[in-house]
């Protein structure tokens, strides 16, 4: 029995060794082929001009997929580079940081067949009747830059989407968001400000107690995500630095419904709650904000005999997570497309992601209206089911105009008929099965949520019902979950060390 157990334990080795050797070897490879990209041809100027607007989940999907030799592909973004938002919250601790889940546009069109050309450019219009795309250069410190015209015959945006702030005053000026680099960065800014400032001499201890107060605006997964990175900071990191105000600190989080996570299923929110508060987050629900200023924020909190309180909270940090809303290129697009005057929420598509209205329009991810919700995987899907529509729809017209050019031949080239006449059936049916396109449907792969103290929240689809499981285990299949969907060798390496490096020195309080 014993020389049993022995040789399975001398397999099981064998085989992790293996394995282990595989894993290294393909790393290794994808690193070098990173860096040693193929020679890019020129693509066809006869080609059809396709411009596809942003560099986010939608169309880096869509590019990652595309056939670019079958297109003249422009890219226009105000970003040069793809993000990786799942692992944005660390970023805002300096658990993550922010290059190692940033993916140059550059290399990522560097490694297409044909070239792409990039314009880091803000798309200001679009004009859908003389099919031009108004850009403009305004990168940071450039004041209003130059301003051009872009034609296209077929257009992708995948703009995304901007912070909601509800017209509620005070928000802006501020309050910090959590969508960009530049957002997490700041954050992790003012978090040592406030720390620096609370442990100044002399400071009141009103003026500790409001600085060391992090109000976090939102309970959906934005919100909570972040609200669990901030406590983990001060637990592991500022506690042990500055000890003489960390049981000062105070973390809130106000949400406007009775629940958090609204998305997640009824009893991963109530772990979430339970676990949040046992980590000393104090949730406040049934509290909309209402105004904030320099210093505080009010807030209504309605209360279960119907009764209306406001409350005045004094904060040190404000993050404002309320969800999305319309960019002004997409409202001003909306004003244009008769068929899209009751779209409040962006772009109605039909099932192909075709802008309803137009016929050479199309959008992803989250300025599309196409009844899924504002997520990287739908956004990322409907990419890569754009790519390959346009791959196919490339393909017919390359058949098409096959079937017509060897149609124009038939009848004088008699000798051959038969042979002529087998290739057009032959591409004939080739043409039918390119041309059956299935419309666009959504493959929900599951919700995941970090919630703090290495603790995460998972709703996975599971045969035809659901799997729902928070805790320390869900923890490492999150982090799995989200390593193997970053975009780029480079990316898992270096969030790899990012991790490794916070456990073992902590996470860099110094501020830039
Ligand atoms: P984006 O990824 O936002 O990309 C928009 C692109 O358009 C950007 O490159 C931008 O620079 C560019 N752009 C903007 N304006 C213009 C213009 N005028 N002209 C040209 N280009 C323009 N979803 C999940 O499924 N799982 C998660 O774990 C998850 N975590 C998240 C964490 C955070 C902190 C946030 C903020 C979001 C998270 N999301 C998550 C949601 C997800 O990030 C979005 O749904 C997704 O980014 C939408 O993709 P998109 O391509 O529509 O837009
Ligand atoms: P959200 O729209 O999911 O949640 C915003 C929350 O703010 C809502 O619950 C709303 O009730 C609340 N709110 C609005 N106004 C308020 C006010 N005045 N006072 C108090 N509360 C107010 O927005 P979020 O979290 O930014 O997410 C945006 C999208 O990105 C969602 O589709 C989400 O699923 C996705 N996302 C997914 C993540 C994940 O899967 N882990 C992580 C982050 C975002």
């Amino acid at each position: 029995k014993s020389g049993k157990i022995r040789s399975t334990l001398r397999w099981t080795w064998r085989l992790t060794y293996l394995s282990l050797l595989g894993t290294i070897g393909y790393t290794c490879y994808q690193i070098w082929d990173d860096r040693h990209p193929q020679e890019q041809f020129q693509p066809d100027p006869s080609k059809k001009t396709l411009v596809v607007l942003g560099t986010g989940w939608g169309s880096v999907g869509l590019l990652k997929n595309l056939d670019t030799e079958n297109y003249n592909v422009i890219v226009i973004s105000p970003r040069n580079y793809f993000l990786f938002t799942p692992l944005l919250p660390s970023c805002t601790t300096g658990l993550i940081e922010h290059r190692s889940i940033m993916e140059p546009v550059r290399t990522i069109l560097r490694h297409k067949k044909a070239a792409v050309k990039y314009y880091e450019a803000e798309a200001s219009s679009v004009d859908p009747d003389r099919k031009v795309i108004k850009i403009v250069d305004n990168r940071d410190g450039t004041p209003k830059g130059a301003e051009t015209e872009i034609p296209y015959d077929m257009l992708v945006i995948g703009v995304g989407a901007e912070n909601a702030t509800f017209g509620i005053p005070g928000v802006r000026e501020n309050s910090c968001f959590l969508k960009e680099i530049g957002d997490a960065q700041l954050i992790r800014k003012k978090i040592m400000d406030c720390v620096e400032r609370a442990s100044f001499k002399g400071q009141t201890q009103e003026e500790i107690d409001r600085l060391m107060h992090m109000v976090v605006v939102g309970g959906g997964p934005t919100g909570v995500e972040f609200a669990g990175e901030l406590r983990d900071f001060f637990e592991e990191d500022i506690k042990k630095l500055i000890p003489e105000i960390s049981h000062r600190f105070k973390v809130t989080l106000i949400e406007a419904l009775p629940n958090v996570l609204p998305s997640f299923s009824k009893q991963l929110i109530e772990y979430t709650e339970n676990t949040m508060r046992e980590e000393n987050i104090d949730i406040k629900l049934k509290t909309m904000v209402k105004r904030v200023t320099e210093e505080t924020v009010q807030a209504e909190v309605s209360r279960p005999d119907g009764s209306k309180e406001v409350l005045t909270i004094p904060y040190g940090l404000l993050v404002w997570a309320t969800g999305n809303a319309v960019r002004p290129v997409v409202r001003d697009l909306l004003g244009k497309i008769p068929a899209q005057k009751n779209s409040r929420r962006g772009l109605a598509v039909n099932e192909y992601l075709v802008v309803q209205g137009t016929s050479d329009i199309w959008a992803v991810g989250d300025c599309a209206v196409a009844g899924y919700a504002p997520t990287a995987q739908v956004a990322s899907q409907e990419g890569t089911f754009l790519a390959r529509l346009f791959n196919n729809m490339a393909k017919t017209e390359a058949h098409e105009g096959r079937i017509t050019e060897l149609s124009g031949t038939l009848n004088l080239q008699q000798g051959n008929a038969a042979e002529v006449a087998q290739e057009i059936e032959s591409l004939e049916k080739q043409l039918r099965r390119i041309k059956d396109v299935k419309p666009f449907k959504y493959s929900h792969q599951g919700s995941l949520a970090y919630i703090g103290s290495d603790k995460a929240v998972a709703d996975v689809p599971w045969f035809n019902g659901n799997f729902a499981s928070g805790g320390s285990l869900t923890f490492l299949f999150w982090r799995s979950a989200y390593l193997s969907m970053c975009f780029s060798t480079r990316n898992r390496v270096l969030v790899i060390v990012d991790w490794l490096k916070s456990k073992a020195f902590g996470r860099d309080v110094s501020r830039e």
